[in-house]
């Protein structure tokens, strides 16, 4: 069991923030296969709620049964992320989370996300408006730094537990890696050696085997996945039964078609064509990561316009994987 200011996550395990995936679909399957902790919301941005704009205030929606949930705000004016912090607030999540590890060109150039490590200052400005202005935990997320000659981590995170940050994220990159190389971990080991409110370890937890591993090599508090969990959305559930002394439920053929059929139906019936297709092709090549001839899978969306071919395109999918299962 973890503490995070007032709220307790158990198992302490996290769905990491992912722009255009961590949507409400996703996170109520998530939270329904169970074992998760924490559900994150995919970042929003300060200015963007200010505006009112009327994306922004769709990703904003949530229901009861995703709790414990995360809303991450992001953005580089102090007054801007107070005034967003306020309206995270009004809508009580379960925890208040500031993005500080984004790496993303468009973001940089705003002075936001990953940015915020290399103008400490000002990141502490933020912390300190932002924990002033919301009563709900807070959290914050980073990366190593900005490079390898530019790693901040270990001021950022002496910032943030200093201006009353519930706890800390950290993926194990450089704003410089993106996603490439690999998450190194030694750091969540040194950061939390240097803090004492609660550190999550994030980066490439693929297995349910190396949430375990990692949590005990490095003494941290707890993990958090994102990719890993949208080519195995059970991964949660696995880490869980590992942690408990437990063996690791594997989901069947049958639960991941029956996964994604019912997830592509829902976003079908409700969103317009334009969108369904979007979302259908990110998560078809989400999904299918998981899957044996996921690339013939991710292969054959190409071409396809209408949602509706994307049901038939899985179950012809599954059914030669079972097929080839009985063969
Ligand atoms: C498609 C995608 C979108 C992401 N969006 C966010 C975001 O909105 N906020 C954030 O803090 N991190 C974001 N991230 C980073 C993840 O939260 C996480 O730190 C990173 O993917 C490393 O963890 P993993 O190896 O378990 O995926 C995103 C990552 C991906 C792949």
């Amino acid at each position: 069991m973890l503490r995070i200011g007032s709220l307790l996550v158990d198992p302490p395990l996290f769905l990491a923030p992912m722009a255009g995936v961590t949507d409400k679909d996703f996170r109520l399957i998530v939270r329904r296969i169970g074992g998760v902790g924490v559900v994150a919301m995919e970042f929003l941005s300060s200015k963007g709620l200010l505006r009112g704009e009327r994306r922004w205030r769709r990703i904003m929606e949530f229901s009861q049964e995703e709790r414990p949930l995360a809303i991450q705000i992001y953005g580089s004016d102090v007054d801007s992320m107070a005034e967003a912090a306020q309206i995270v607030e009004d809508l009580q999540p379960d925890l208040c989370d500031i993005n500080m590890g984004c790496p993303a060109n468009k973001i940089l150039k705003g002075c936001s996300g990953a940015a915020l490590m290399g103008n400490l200052k000002l990141a502490e400005q933020i912390v300190r408006r932002v924990r002033r202005t919301v009563s709900v935990p807070l959290t914050v997320k980073f990366r190593l730094g900005l490079d390898d000659k530019r790693r901040s981590y270990l001021e950022l995170g002496r910032i943030c537990q200093g201006e009353g940050a519930d706890a800390v994220a950290m993926h194990a990159r450089t704003a410089r890696q993106m996603y490439r190389g690999e998450a190194d971990w030694s750091h969540i080991a040194r950061l939390k050696e240097a803090l004492s409110i609660p550190v999550l370890g994030n980066g490439d937890i693929r297995e349910p085997e190396d949430a375990v591993r990692r949590m005990r090599e490095t003494g941290c508090d707890g993990v958090m996945v994102g990719r890993g969990a949208t080519r195995n959305p059970w991964i949660f559930r696995q880490i869980s039964a590992l942690l408990s002394g437990g063996k690791i439920p594997m989901p069947t053929l049958r639960d991941r078609r029956r996964l994604i059929l019912d997830h592509f139906r829902t976003v079908i019936d409700r969103d317009d064509p334009k969108l369904a297709l979007h979302r259908l092709r990110t998560f078809t090549g989400k999904y299918s990561q998981g899957l044996p001839q996921g690339r013939d899978l991710r292969r054959e969306i190409y071409g396809k316009e209408q949602p509706e071919e994307f049901l038939v395109l899985i179950e012809d999918f599954f059914q030669r994987l079972k097929i080839d299962a009985a063969a």
